[in-house]
């Protein structure tokens, strides 16, 4: 057998190890990684394992019995990090036409606007919240205002608060857009503007446990997140939502994610995986 072989056959997952890193993936970040990922796990655990210079995965599972701070690496190794600006676009457009007037005069009033984008990975996001925020109230920039972008995953919290893209990244924003709200980061990158960061605030935290955070929110997307959650994990989460939304505030899902059963949540359906509290 060569070193090669030896080696991948050290990476290769048995049924017991998969299930111990699936249970560690639940009981830390409410992940649910049903067997049939198991070969994507194996292969994100090996790149893992090979940046630690280990050989076997018995070998990786002991490294996370003896160093905590491997559980972060894993979640962070295990978790999906896909983004775009002006992902689901329909809820910016939504964003603009039903929140946005309400926010607008939340502010004249000298109130305070909040928006969190609860699991926002690389930052797209909440920068894509800011930049509408920024284009539809100007004056927004010496108002009140903040929008919050929180992901478990610290590695690619440094992404967001560094908010340097591709001009590939930046294909689903207008031209003019790019122009006002980007600057050239050299080597074919652009970088979002300060005065979209200024509205930005990015703090680790994970949905599955305590938040920190005292205040409500005006609104709140958590999107292509609870996906990766199972049905009870999902639910448990709706009411602490709830909580954290000013009345009439809206929660934004992704795409293939619903509240459901609706019922007794306190939501109702106000759009297109838009769910407003009543
Ligand atoms: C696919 S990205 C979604 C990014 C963005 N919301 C969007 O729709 O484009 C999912 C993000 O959820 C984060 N995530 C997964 N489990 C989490 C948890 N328990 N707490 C906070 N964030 C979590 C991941 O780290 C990842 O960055």
């Amino acid at each position: 057998m060569t070193t090669l072989q030896a080696a991948s056959q050290g990476a290769q997952l048995s049924d017991a190890e998969f299930a111990r890193l699936a249970a560690i993936a639940a009981k830390e970040a409410g992940l649910s990684i049903p067997s049939s990922k198991k070969s994507l796990v194996q292969s994100r655990i090996a790149r893992r394992m090979r940046e630690l210079g280990l050989r076997d995965c018995g070998a990786y599972l002991a490294r996370l019995d003896s160093d905590a701070s491997e559980t972060r690496e894993l979640i962070s190794v295990l978790t999906t990090n896909v983004s775009n600006f002006y992902r689901e676009r329909h809820h910016f457009e939504y964003l603009l036409a039903k929140v946005v007037p309400h926010l607008a005069e939340k502010l004249r009033r000298g109130g305070r606007v909040r928006i969190w984008s609860a699991g926002c990975s690389s930052g797209q996001e909440p920068y894509t919240i800011a930049l509408e925020l920024l284009k539809a109230m100007p004056e927004a920039s010496y108002g009140d205002i903040l929008v919050l972008g929180s992901d478990i995953d610290p590695k690619i919290l440094r992404r967001a608060v560094d908010g340097v893209y591709t001009h590939a990244d930046l294909e689903p924003v207008e031209p003019a857009d790019r122009r006002a709200f980007f600057q050239a980061a050299g080597d074919g990158h652009m970088r979002v503007a300060d005065r979209v960061r200024a509205l930005v605030r990015f703090r680790e935290l994970n949905l599955h446990a305590t938040w920190p955070m005292k205040g409500t929110f005006d609104a709140i997307f958590c999107r292509n997140v609870v996906i990766y959650f199972d049905d009870e994990v999902q639910r448990r989460l709706w009411p602490r939502f709830r909580e954290k939304l000013e009345p009439g505030g809206c929660l934004f899902l992704g795409h293939s994610e619903r509240i459901h059963p609706l019922d007794d949540t306190g939501f109702r359906t106000a759009g297109v995986t838009i769910y407003q509290k009543t």
